[in-house]
């Protein structure tokens, strides 16, 4: 079985040597073309002059283009058709394309697209959430309301109430490889692209609408991404468009590739937004009621703003369950980059918010923020579902495993999940009014609390930071519950395409896009593991339009549940007829044939796959099939904000510790542990990159990465010199990464759970571990208020106020 071994990424040794081929390396015909845009410097106004005679004249530009152009001007947006290619009239951001550069190579586009001369009628410009709460600047009427029970009444009744409001900032995707496309002109007017997308099907729906063709007659092709995050979704119609548009002029090649700059300040970001809570709780730090406030910096576009801030709303509960709750969620639009989807897509912001609620309630009772934790968590159920213990590790040479990692927890040993003698519990549903069946988190956090030692050493680190003055040390332990599946129900599907040649070999397609997340790898487990072959003889492929349609973004985590599951049933089709024909061939039954080992086993003998391949396709048998596949049990009432948009949850919890420099705000992680729930993994040694990736991500997000807006609303931060992602001596040194190994319950492919975006909120760990260093200064009577990013200077800020209370 090829599911469930730690096997490397199928294309970590071309990663590490440079031989990936990215979209940006595809030869390109000798008379290719290379695109730039030039963009507004004004964040809100009107366009009074155009000069581009500068630009046509510069060396190498074969086209320029601006609106007046083209009778129409083709709309990027994934939503609303509020994103023109090309600003027509008005501004709307500093770094809105505004004119378009067709030149022979990439520096001379690049070069001439700074030679525009463009007047503006400057407008008043909303920046901040602020002022656009102030002029009523939003995509809906009025703010989304969602609540459960009276949360203002459980409120004023209850014995303590905390509120506050802070800020939590933005995110850069910083993908390695920037946004890129290219546009290759084809008879009688098709077009073939190339992109480094999240969702090639979007690209094709845009193109074909852009040149006015039909689906068919556009095809979009991807062999991977050098990451997405997100960023990956709805920013790279505007290349792809821009390049189809120029290809279709020209009746050339065109490519346009975003500098790292560009990059930064034209495409959209993690929405920062400010959050207002107000918390009625009990002496034990039971929450009685709770009432959110979200204030979303959407920018000026509605892109992906809306579906983001319902899943903020979703996750505005976590881990607890919360009786009297009410969100408010305000989406504005600002004059800024149209903010889109992030590696949990709102569920992080919604996250944050009760972490820090309960982190305040701890502190107001002086009890330590676990024990508040496990107060306000949902019960933990019966399941009812498989009950197989953890499966046992596998080694590959070079994988480090963790000691503690899957470890077996023999059945009646306190543990509840699943347990078969556990007694029947209330089902607790969320806000929303879904079951939570699956929750585990007791459990996970017992085991995490004892292989991190964390009673011992939050001791510890209390009595160390007596006896020092200038550092001092936090530690905090949060956990995450994420629901799984596309809340826009329709997107819940995808397909595969599977075709078997005469000689055995297998060639996979389906509608997933490979990100560096592993996907392809794990769907070609899955196919391997039904032939009964090596996942070597699986021929991973690109993602291609034309192979598989219909396809949603790989996004949600959810690529490898759906496109696994569509790629198992492709599979199936094709070996139900190989049984066929071979229990045929030798009188028995289709199930007394099995695949395994590369053999296909029948009436005592056993013959090599590719052997009944090759007998298969003599016969005439179809070796080739399509699978789909449609995620059962969703149902979401957006409006209401009722049902169940998640097939299921996936858990993981993280102890972080941290030091600060009172002095100077400076701060690092000393040591990471996290328990991490992927289901029955599909492959442990994939799961735990991810998992590790998304921890130092979302810290990342919380800590340094800062994006910094002037007054003029232009992006200070839009090069790695000024903004700070994590590098690799920012990992914690001490790194301890475990995966709770146990099936899902619900019927997944092999029981596995999605893992792409859950452990990124497990990053929140640092900021409260922060937050809790920041408590240990001055008589730790207020609470530290800390907004994020916890910058250096945020850090010091926050210790300042703690010891001038004193
Ligand atoms: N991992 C890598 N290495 N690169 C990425 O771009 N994107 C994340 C996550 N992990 C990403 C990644 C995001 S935002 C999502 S939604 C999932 O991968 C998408 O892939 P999956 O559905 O196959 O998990
Ligand atoms: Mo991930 S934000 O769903 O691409």
């Amino acid at each position: 079985m090829s599911i469930g071994k730690l096997l490397p990424h199928d294309a970590a040794a071309l990663h590490v040597t440079g031989a990936a081929r990215y979209t940006d390396d595809i030869p390109l015909p000798a008379d290719a073309l290379h695109l730039a845009f030039g963009l507004s410097t004004c964040a809100h106004g009107a366009i009074t002059a155009m000069d581009l005679a500068a630009v046509r004249a510069a060396p190498g530009v074969v086209a320029v283009f601006s609106a007046g152009d083209w009778p129409e001007m083709p709309d990027c947006s994934p939503s609303l058709g509020d994103e023109p290619l090309l600003a027509t009239g008005e501004v709307h951001y500093v770094g809105q394309p505004v004119f378009l550069v067709v030149a022979e190579s990439h520096l001379a586009a690049r070069k001439a697209a700074r030679l525009g001369k463009i007047g503006y009628d400057e407008r008043p410009a909303l920046l901040t959430v602020e002022a656009a709460l102030a002029a009523n600047s939003r995509f809906e009427a009025g703010p989304v309301v969602w609540a459960r029970g009276d949360a203002a009444a459980a409120i004023a009744r209850a014995p303590q109430v905390v509120e506050g409001q802070f800020e939590v900032g933005g995110q850069e995707h910083f993908y390695l490889e920037g946004q890129v496309a290219a546009a290759l002109p084809q008879e009688g007017g098709d077009m073939v692209v190339y992109a480094s997308t999240q969702h090639p099907t979007e690209i094709q729906h845009k193109v074909a609408h852009a040149l006015h063709l039909p689906m068919s007659a556009v095809r979009v092709e991807v062999r991977r991404m050098g990451g997405g995050f997100g960023g990956k979704e709805s920013q790279g119609n505007h290349l792809a468009i821009a390049c189809a548009m120029a290809a279709r002029a020209t009746g050339r090649p065109c490519k346009m590739r975003y500098d790292r700059d560009d990059d930064m300040v034209i495409t959209g970001k993690r929405h920062d937004l400010k959050i207002g809570y107000r918390a009625g709780f009990d002496a034990t730090g039971r929450i009685l009621g709770v009432e959110f406030t979200h204030l979303f910096r959407c920018g000026w576009s509605q892109d992906l703003s809306l579906p983001v801030a319902d899943r903020a709303m979703l996750h505005a509960d976590n881990a607890y369950y919360l009786e009297n709750i009410r969100i408010e969620s305000h989406r504005l639009r600002t004059n800024t980059q149209s903010n889109t989807a992030y590696r949990g897509f709102g569920g992080p912001q919604g996250v944050v918010g009760i972490e820090r609620v309960v982190d305040h309630v701890a502190h107001a009772l002086k009890l330590d923020p676990v024990a508040v934790r496990r107060r306000n968590f949902y019960a933990e159920m019966e399941t009812g579902g498989p009950s197989a213990p953890p499966r046992p590790p596998e080694d590959i040479s070079g994988q480090k495993m963790t000691a503690g990692a899957f470890r077996a927890e023999a059945p009646g040993t306190g543990h509840r999940y699943g347990g078969a003698h556990s007694p029947k519990t209330l089902v607790q549903t969320t806000p929303y009014g879904m079951p939570v069946e699956d929750f585990c988190l007791r459990a996970l956090l017992d085991d995490l609390e004892r292989s991190s030692d964390y009673v011992a050493r939050r001791a510890e680190i209390a009595r160390w930071n007596e006896g020092s003055r200038v550092l001092k040390r936090g530690i905090a332990l949060t956990p995450v519950k994420f629901g799984i599946s596309f809340t826009l129900t329709w997107l819940n599907q995808a397909g595969a395409l599977v075709h078997v040649y005469q000689d055995g070999s297998i060639r996979l397609n389906h509608g997933g896009t490979e990100m560096g997340q592993g996907l392809f790898l794990k769907v070609a487990q899955v196919a391997a593991s039904v032939f009964g072959v090596d996942v070597a003889a699986v021929k991973i492929t690109a993602t291609d339009t034309a192979k598989v349609p219909n396809t949603s973004a790989t996004a949600a985590s959810s690529g490898s549940d759906m496109n696994g599951m569509a790629a198992q049933a492709a599979c199936l089709t094709i070996r139900d007829r190989m049984a066929a024909f071979m229990a045929g061939k030798f009188g028995v039954e289709p199930a007394q044939v099995r695949f395994e080992g590369g053999m296909v086993r029948v009436a005592g003998e056993a013959f090599p796959f590719a052997q009944v391949a090759a007998w298969a396709y003599q016969a005439r048998v179809s070796l080739s099939a399509t699978g789909f596949y449609a995620t059962p049990k969703l149902q979401w009432d957006r409006v209401k904000g009722q049902g169940r948009p998640f097939l299921y949850f996936a858990y993981g919890a993280a102890v972080t510790e941290v030091v600060i420099d009172t002095l100077t705000g400076e701060n690092r992680i000393l040591r990471a542990d996290i328990l991490h729930d992927t289901g029955a993994s599909l492959n442990p040694a994939i799961d735990i990159g991810q998992v590790e990736g998304a921890y130092v991500q979302g810290a990342g997000w919380l800590t340094t990465e800062e994006l910094v807006w002037d007054g003029k609303g232009r992006l200070m931060t839009h090069a790695p010199s000024t903004y700070k992602i994590p590098a690799c001596s920012d990992r914690p040194p001490v790194f301890n990464v475990a995966l709770w190994n146990r099936p899902n319950r619900e019927e997944t492919v092999g029981r596995s759970k999605a893992v792409g975006e859950p452990p990124f909120m497990l990053g929140i760990s640092a900021l409260m571990a922060l937050s809790d260093a920041v408590a240990a200064c001055g008589d730790g009577s207020a609470y530290p208020a800390l907004d994020a990013p916890a910058t250096a200077e945020r850090v010091l800020a926050a210790v300042r106020r703690q010891v001038s209370d004193v």
